[in-house]
C-alpha cells in the first residue's frame, strides 16, 4: 500500500490523488474528531450557537469541562461544530432530534496559458472589467502565494462593498485589493501556500492577465484567468497530510459569510460519500441557499466508472479534458529511431547520445531485479549510472533516477490512467506507452552499446482535443443515479498557471528548481476554469441564480467525442465547457430553494431536512413523492430495471432569458432503441422571465443489464440551442 502510494505519487506529482482515510477505531476511551452537523442557523436573535455546542457536548460526555473537547464551532453560515468524541458519545450525538449527522472528520486530498484561448474564449471578449471587479471568487484549497504577479492589484479599486471577510493570512501575509481576504485553518500555520496547488487554481479562475510567462520556456504565453477583474479570497485549509473535513467545513461557514461570489474546491474524496456525511456537499448547500455557486473536482479516480465524488445536484462537477496545445518529448535511440512520449522536459540537449542501461543491471544489492526495474527507492547504484540513461519499467522510476544521479531517464507508463499526461521530471526523462518502450527494449537486445538521446519538450497541436482525461473520475453517481455526474468537462491536462516559489516542482528532493509558473494536471486544473467561466456568466447576469448559471454552462456544451468510455455522459456530463456561449443560453433550468428542499426530501427523513432547511416542511410520502427524475436538472437520467420494457417520464421547467417574443422547438437526436416523446412541442414565450413546463417520455423494449442508452433533448428558437443529454441506464444488480 505504501509502496503503491509512493508510485501515485511521484511520476504524478502533479495529479493530485484523492484519497480518503475512514479513522474508524473500536476502543470506545478512543476519542477521534468529528463533525456534528446542525442543520440551518435558527431565525432567531437569542439563540446562541456556541452555548448552544457546549451544552449538547455537555449532555453526552457527562461532565462540564468540555471546551477542550470542542475543536471548532460553525456558527455563521449554518449550524454545527467539530469535537473529539468517543464512539460511545458520537452514538448518543447522532441520537439526538437537533443533530441531523454525525461523521468522523475524514482527510480528503487535493486533486494556462492557452486553456481559455482554447475555448474561444480570449482576451478580446466583451467584458465589464467594473462589474466583474464585483466577483469574488473563494478558493477552498491550500492557500496562495500572495505575492504573486497572478494576484497584483494595480488599477484594482477597493473591495466591493458586500465584502465583509477579513484577512487573516497568518505572519507576514499581506492582501491587496485583488486578493481582498485570507483565513487558515487548523491544519496549516498560514494562508501562504506551501504547495503551489492553491496559487495555481486561484489563478486559473481569476488570476490576473500576465504577459510572457512559461515553464522554461515552454508553453509560453500569457497567463491569465477566466475573470482576470474580479477578486480573490484564499481559505486555506489543506497542508501536505490532506484537508480534513472539520477544516472544509469552517471555511465553507466563513466564504459564505465574507459574501464570495462562487467558491471552487479542488479537493475531494476517492470514492463517494453520503452527502449526509460529506463536508462538501453540505457547505455547498448552504452556499446555494445564499446565492452562491460551488464548482467541485470530479475526482482523480478514472477511469473507473462510478468513481466520480461529487453527487450533489447544486454542485457543479467538473471533470478534466486535454485542450489543442499538447507537450510531449522524444527520444533519440542510437539507430536513429525516434520515439514520442510524454514529459514536461525543459532540460536541453547538446546532442550527445549516452548509454541506456536497465534498472535491474544496475541494481543495489538491497533491491531485487524486480525493484531495481521499477527504479524502486534506493535501488540503483549511483556508480553503475553515472553518465547513462536509464531504463525504468515504472512511471514513478523518475524519482530514484535522479536520486542516483542518472544522466536521464525512459520510464514506462504502466498506469493507463496517466496516458497522454505530461508531467514535469526531476532530469531528463519520458514515459513511453507499452508499445514504445517495447522497441527500445528490442534496441538494446540488438546491440552491444545501445545508446539515446532525450530531447527537450515540444509543443504539439492537439487535433484530437478536447478528450476527457483517462484520470478524470466517472459517473455513474453511485448515491443518485439520476442526476448525471460529471457536469461538464473543462481543461486539466498540462495547465500552466501560478504556482508558489517555496513549493518543490517535483517528487524529487535533489530537484531545487522553485518557479513562479508550472503546469500541472488533474481535475483541480478544470474545477477552477469551470469556477471562472460562471464568474463569467454571473459578471453578465448579476441578477441570475446558481442554478441558473449552472444550467446555462450544462445546456451550451460543445458535444464531446466518446472515445472508447461508455457512455460518454459518465465523462463529460453534458459535454465541454463554453464560456461564450453560456452568457446567451436561451432557457435556463432553474432550481428554486423549494427544489433543493424537495430533493432533500429523497435523501434525509423529514426530522433531518427541517433541520437543514430551517423551515417547517413536511415532505410528501407514497404516491406523491417526488422521484429525482423530477428535480429540475438540466440533463435528464433515467434508471430502469433489465431485461423488462420500460417507459419513464420526467417533468422539466423552463425559464426565458433569451429574447422576449419567441418560440422553441423541442428535437430529439435520433435513436432506434427509444422512443422519446416531449409534450408539448413548441414553447412559446411572450415575455422574458416567463416559465414553461414540458414533460419527457421515454419509452423502450427491453435493456440489457448494464446497458445505457443515450441521446439528448435540444430546444431551439433558431438562434439557441439549448441542450440536455438524456441517459437511460440499468439498475445496478
Ligand atoms: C482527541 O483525543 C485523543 C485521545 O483519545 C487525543 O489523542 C487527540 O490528540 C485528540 N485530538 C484533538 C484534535 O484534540
Ligand atoms: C515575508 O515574506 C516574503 C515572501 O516570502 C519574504 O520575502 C520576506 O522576507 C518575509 N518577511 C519576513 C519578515 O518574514
Ligand atoms: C554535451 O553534454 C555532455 C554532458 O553534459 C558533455 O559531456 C559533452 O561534452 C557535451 N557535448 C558537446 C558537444 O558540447
Ligand atoms: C530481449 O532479449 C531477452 C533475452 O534475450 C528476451 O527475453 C526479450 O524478450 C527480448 N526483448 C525484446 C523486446 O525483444
Ligand atoms: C472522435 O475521436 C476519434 C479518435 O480520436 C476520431 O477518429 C473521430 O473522428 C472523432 N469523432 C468526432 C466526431 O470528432
Ligand atoms: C410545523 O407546522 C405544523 C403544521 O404545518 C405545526 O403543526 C407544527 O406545530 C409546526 N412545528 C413547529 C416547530 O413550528
Ligand atoms: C411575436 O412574434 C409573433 C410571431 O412571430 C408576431 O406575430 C408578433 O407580432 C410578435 N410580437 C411582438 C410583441 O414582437
Amino acid at each position: 500500500m505504501a509502496k503503491h502510494a509512493a508510485v501515485m505519487f511521484s511520476y504524478a506529482f502533479s495529479i493530485i490523488v484523492l484519497a480518503l482515510s475512514l479513522l474508524c477505531k473500536a476502543i470506545d476511551e478512543d476519542r477521534n474528531v468529528h463533525v456534528v452537523y446542525l442543520g440551518s442557523l435558527p431565525d432567531d436573535e437569542l439563540y446562541s450557537p456556541l452555548s448552544h455546542h457546549l451544552s449538547i457536548l455537555q449532555r453526552v460526555v457527562g461532565r462540564s469541562s468540555v471546551a477542550n473537547l470542542l475543536l471548532r464551532s460553525y456558527k455563521r453560515s449554518f449550524n454545527g461544530f467539530a469535537a473529539n468524541l468517543t464512539d460511545h458519545e458520537r452514538e448518543e450525538l447522532a441520537n439526538m432530534k437537533e443533530v441531523v449527522s454525525v461523521f468522523p472528520s475524514t482527510t480528503f486530498q487535493l486533486q494556462t496559458t492557452r486553456s481559455w484561448e482554447f475555448m474561444g474564449f480570449n482576451e478580446k471578449i466583451r467584458r465589464n472589467p467594473t462589474i466583474e471587479s464585483d466577483v469574488i471568487i473563494g478558493i477552498l484549497d491550500s492557500g496562495i502565494w500572495p505575492e504573486s504577479e497572478s494576484f497584483k492589484d494595480e488599477s484594482f479599486g477597493p473591495a466591493p462593498k458586500k465584502w465583509t471577510g477579513d484577512c487573516k493570512g497568518g505572519q507576514n501575509f499581506t492582501c491587496n485589493n485583488k486578493l481582498v481576504g485570507a483565513r487558515f485553518y487548523s491544519s496549516s500555520e498560514s494562508a501562504r501556500d506551501g504547495m503551489g496547488h492553491g496559487t495555481h487554481t486561484a489563478s486559473t479562475a481569476a488570476g490576473n492577465v500576465v504577459k510572457d510567462v512559461s515553464f522554461y520556456g515552454l508553453a509560453q504565453g500569457t497567463a491569465r484567468g477566466g475573470v482576470p477583474s474580479a477578486r480573490v479570497a484564499a481559505y486555506s485549509i489543506c497542508s501536505a497530510e490532506g484537508c480534513q473535513s472539520s477544516d472544509i467545513l469552517a471555511a465553507f461557514d466563513d466564504a459564505i459569510a465574507d459574501g464570495v461570489d462562487i467558491i471552487t474546491v479542488s479537493l475531494g474524496s476517492s470514492s463517494a460519500i453520503p452527502i449526509a456525511h460529506d463536508p462538501i456537499a453540505i457547505g455547498s448547500y448552504h452556499a446555494i441557499q445564499k446565492g452562491i455557486l460551488t464548482s467541485h473536482a470530479a475526482g482523480n479516480s478514472g477511469p473507473t466508472a462510478g468513481t466520480v465524488s461529487s453527487v450533489a445536484p447544486w454542485i457543479l462537477t467538473v471533470a478534466a479534458s486535454s485542450i489543442d496545445r499538447g507537450i510531449i518529448d522524444k527520444v533519440v535511440l542510437g539507430n536513429g529511431k525516434t520515439l514520442v512520449g510524454n514529459s514536461v522536459n525543459s532540460f536541453t540537449s547538446n546532442g550527445t547520445s549516452f548509454p541506456i542501461v536497465e534498472g535491474k543491471d544496475v541494481r543495489n544489492r538491497i533491491c531485487t531485479e524486480v525493484e531495481a526495474g521499477h527504479c524502486e527507492i534506493l535501488c540503483i547504484d549511483s556508480d553503475a549510472v553515472k553518465g547513462k540513461i536509464v531504463l525504468c519499467d515504472q512511471l514513478s522510476g523518475d524519482v530514484e533516477a535522479r536520486r542516483a544521479a542518472a544522466m536521464g531517464t525512459i520510464l514506462k507508463n504502466n498506469r493507463p490512467e496517466f496516458a497522454g499526461v505530461s508531467a514535469v521530471l526531476p532530469l531528463p526523462a519520458l514515459a513511453l506507452r507499452d508499445e514504445e518502450y517495447n522497441v527500445v527494449m528490442s534496441y538494446m537486445n540488438s546491440t552491444k552499446d545501445p545508446r539515446a538521446n532525450i530531447l527537450s519538450s515540444e509543443i504539439i497541436k492537439d487535433d484530437a482535443a478536447p478528450v476527457v482525461a483517462s484520470f478524470s473520475s466517472r459517473g455513474p453517481n453511485v448515491f443518485l443515479p439520476e442526476i448525471i455526474k460529471p457536469d461538464i468537462s473543462a481543461p486539466g491536462v498540462d495547465i500552466l498557471a501560478a504556482y508558489s516559489p517555496l513549493a518543490p516542482i517535483t517528487n524529487s528532493q535533489e530537484d531545487k528548481r522553485r518557479v513562479k509558473y508550472t503546469l500541472l494536471s488533474g481535475t483541480s486544473m478544470a474545477c477552477p476554469h469551470a469556477a471562472g467561466a460562471a464568474a463569467y456568466v454571473k459578471e453578465l447576469h448579476p441578477d441570475w441564480s446558481p442554478a441558473a448559471i449552472k444550467s446555462s454552462l450544462m445546456t451550451t456544451t460543445w458535444p464531446m467525442n466518446d472515445t472508447g468510455n461508455s457512455p460518454g455522459e459518465y465523462a463529460h456530463g453534458s459535454g465541454h465547457i463554453n464560456p461564450l456561449k453560456a452568457i446567451d443560453p436561451g432557457l435556463v433550468y432553474e432550481a428554486s430553494k423549494e427544489d433543493y428542499i424537495k430533493f432533500l426530501c429523497m435523501v434525509f427523513d423529514e426530522a433531518g431536512v427541517r433541520l437543514i432547511s430551517g423551515q417547517n416542511r413536511t415532505c410528501s410520502t407514497g404516491s406523491e413523492k417526488e422521484s429525482p427524475r423530477d428535480h429540475n436538472y438540466p440533463s435528464l437520467a433515467g434508471v430502469v430495471t433489465p431485461m423488462k420494457p420500460f417507459s419513464i417520464s420526467f417533468h422539466r421547467r423552463v425559464k426565458n432569458v433569451g429574447l422576449s417574443n419567441s418560440t422553441y422547438k423541442a428535437n430529439i437526436l435520433p435513436n432506434s432503441g427509444v422512443d422519446i416523446r416531449v409534450v408539448p412541442e413548441l414553447l412559446s414565450f411572450k415575455s422574458l422571465n416567463e416559465e414553461k413546463t414540458f414533460d419527457v417520455t421515454i419509452a423502450g423494449k427491453p435493456l440489457q443489464d448494464g446497458s445505457h442508452v443515450s441521446s439528448s433533448l435540444v430546444w431551439s428558437d433558431g438562434t439557441h440551442s439549448v441542450r440536455s443529454p438524456i441517459l437511460i441506464s440499468t439498475t445496478r444488480t
